[in-house]
């Protein structure tokens, strides 16, 4: 939610900040600003909309300057506007700043300081810590920051970064809930809220720890803890490529990260299954704690959501350990029972989305053992988890979660299968077969992507003037129906709901008429029969049903208006593949509407705010 970008060095600042902003800009994109400083002090320059009208406005009024921060917005307070974009800056102009995250407290700090006369230009939370800054400050930027930050008592998540006029050579940033990482260049060096912004530059890394603060200048990066005193900085190099954040000749990035879905599946099964056998020693679980285990839970958002309802299926039938899949954001004030022997896995691509996290922290308060499925490295949830399996997806862009999606599947798929082995409920004949169907995963969602998009592409254009679409389920495959309504709506604006299709029967059949069509998951197992006997009520009341099925399903043939086939696979793993064609059916529906695919309206990549 909102990307950051600041530069220090010996480049015109404008250039790397607004190349950095447009990878960045999935963060966030309903206005764009830059501040840089040159001889006449910081200079400011905003536009509301996409970054590339802050392009056009900087080429008319070109800044220069080789210090500059720069930000992208989803706004929280304040409408989109040129006057609620960042950078904000102080009354006197001597600081700028850009925040991302939400300062919950900011009426307070704002009614403090227009008590004391300062006037506020924008509606936005960010830009009391302008004013707050400018009036701590008496020489040390660090400090200014440090004082403003002990002064404010911030509460929200929030990652800030400020430039002042009288220091030509400096950012500061502080890190509390929001991601910050530090690039270390060669004479010149960055802060970003996202490594990806830094690849052109560098792959030399700092990611700061939460609560730490930087100073950042043209020879180096200092890190401080919340007290201020200087702590080792920790620099990783990044294995991202440049080509890995970037389009690579498709349209967009969602249809080239639902091509990378074989390679991210391949990647994340790496090393983690042998021949007959799940291997998760890099986990380093502790066996016995786990033996202890009474009570799994399961916490994540969106498309995460609907991956862990798959898990929830996935751990009962390989642990038989009862457990139970959470919204984060209704998790957490729906007083859960948590106690010692209860495991809870929070699940997310980003790592970092702040419902999952606040999730994450109750839990682990309460003691639980905790565990994360996740796709970013070193990002929040990992960090506070006592383990970690990394789906290997590599960076997410487009807004609709696709690869991270079917890796978090994975992930499941091994964990609750390793846990089954640990706690004696999956013998070693299931786990072998398991592991098979995993090994032909790859190749089968090739064999999907290469076969399937003809038919796909049909079925878009044919429907994509309906306003409504049901998505019907069930068991493994009911989240699936969850997650091809939910990639729709997004990314097309076409309202879609997902169903269990036993529940069609109470309610909903109530829709189906001549034009409302059903898309119908129906792979083989041992729902399929339920699902055929579904697909057939809704065509007795002549609906229209586009059915997902295992190749050869001579029956789903017949009854289906549009037939979408999917590989023979185990049913347990038949979630991984039946998502693929639904993902390409929103793709070439919303491309057809000439929607922003890689940016649907209102929303962001990473929802760092509550
Ligand atoms: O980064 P996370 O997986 O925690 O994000 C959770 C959701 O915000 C995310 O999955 C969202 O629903 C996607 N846009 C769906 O495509």
């Amino acid at each position: 939610m909102c990307g950051i970008v600041g530069y220090v060095g010996y480049r015109e600042a404008t250039k790397v900040l607004i190349d950095g902003l447009s990878r960045l800009e999935y963060r966030g994109y309903d206005s764009a600003g830059v501040a840089v400083l040159n001889g006449s002090g910081l200079k400011v320059e905003r536009a509301v909309g996409r970054l590339n009208n802050l392009a056009i406005k900087l080429k008319e009024h070109p800044l220069t300057g080789t210090l500059g921060i720069g930000h992208t917005r989803w706004a929280t307070h304040g409408v989109p506007s040129e006057r609620n974009a960042h950078p904000h800056s102080s009354q006197d102009g001597s600081v700028s700043l850009i925040h991302n995250g939400i300062i919950e407290n900011y009426r307070e700090l704002k009614a403090e300081l227009q008590a004391k006369g300062v006037e506020f230009k924008s509606e936005t939370d960010t830009e009391c810590m302008a004013h707050l800054v400018a009036d701590c400050y008496s020489g040390d930027l660090l400090k200014a920051l440090h004082a403003a930050l002990t002064r404010a008592h911030l509460r929200g998540g929030n990652a800030l970064v400020v430039a002042h006029k009288n220091h030509p050579d400096q950012v500061v940033c502080v890190r509390r809930g929001s991601p910050l990482v530090i690039g270390i260049g060669k004479d010149e060096n960055f802060v970003a809220s996202d490594v990806t912004a830094l690849l052109p530059y560098t792959r030399r890394v700092i990611f700061l720890g939460e609560g730490e603060l930087a100073s950042v200048s043209r020879s180096g990066a200092k890190v401080y803890d919340e007290n201020l005193k200087e702590i080792p900085a920790h620099v990783e190099t990044t294995d991202l490529s440049i080509e890995a954040a970037e389009k690579g000749g498709f349209e967009h990035f969602m249809l080239k990260e639902i091509h990378e879905q074989p390679t991210a599946i391949e990647a994340t099964l790496r090393g983690r299954v042998a021949d007959s056998h799940i291997d998760l020693r890099e986990l380093n679980l502790d066996p016995a704690r786990l033996k202890q285990v009474k009570r799994i839970q399961l916490i994540a958002c969106g498309t995460s959501l609907y991956s862990a309802m798959v898990g929830k299926y996935l751990f009962e039938h390989f642990t038989r350990i009862p457990t139970e899949t959470s919204s984060a954001s209704e998790y957490r004030y729906a007083e859960p029972v948590i106690d010692k022997d209860c495991l809870v896995i929070a699940v997310s691509q980003s790592g970092e989305t702040a419902d999952t996290l606040e999730a994450l922290r109750l839990a682990k308060a309460a003691g639980a053992q905790s565990i994360s499925i996740c796709n970013v490295m070193g990002s929040s949830i990992p960090r506070l988890c006592d383990a970690t399996l990394y789906t290997r997806a590599g960076p997410e862009i487009g807004v609709a979660s696709t690869k991270a999606y079917v890796t978090q599947l994975v992930g499941f798929i091994m964990l609750a299968a390793g846990l089954g082995r640990i706690v004696g409920a999956t013998t070693e004949a299931a786990e072998r077969t398991l592991v098979n169907g995993l090994k032909q995963l790859p190749e089968q969602v090739k064999k999907l992507l290469d076969s399937d998009i003809v038919g796909v592409k049909r079925c878009a254009k044919r429907y994509q003037s309906v306003f409504n679409f049901m998505y019907i389920g069930r068991h493994f495959n009911f989240p699936t129906a969850l997650e091809g309504a939910l990639k729709l709506k997004e990314i097309s604006y076409i309202h879609a709901e997902g169903y269990a299709g036993g529940e069609m029967k109470h309610g909903p059949l109530a829709l189906v008429e001549g034009t409302f069509p059903t898309i119908a998951i129906a792979p083989k197992g041992k729902t399929r029969e339920k699902m055929i006997s579904n697909i057939q009520e809704i065509k007795a009341r002549k609906g229209v049903v586009v059915v997902v099925a295992t190749e050869g399903d001579q029956e789903a043939r017949e009854l289906a208006d549009y037939l979408i086939e999917i590989p023979e696979c185990l049913e347990e793993l038949s979630p991984v593949l039946a998502v693929v064609p639904l993902q390409l059916l929103a793709y070439y529906t919303a491309t057809q509407l000439g929607r922003d695919v890689d940016k649907p309206r209102n929303l962001a990549k990473s929802v760092t705010v509550e």
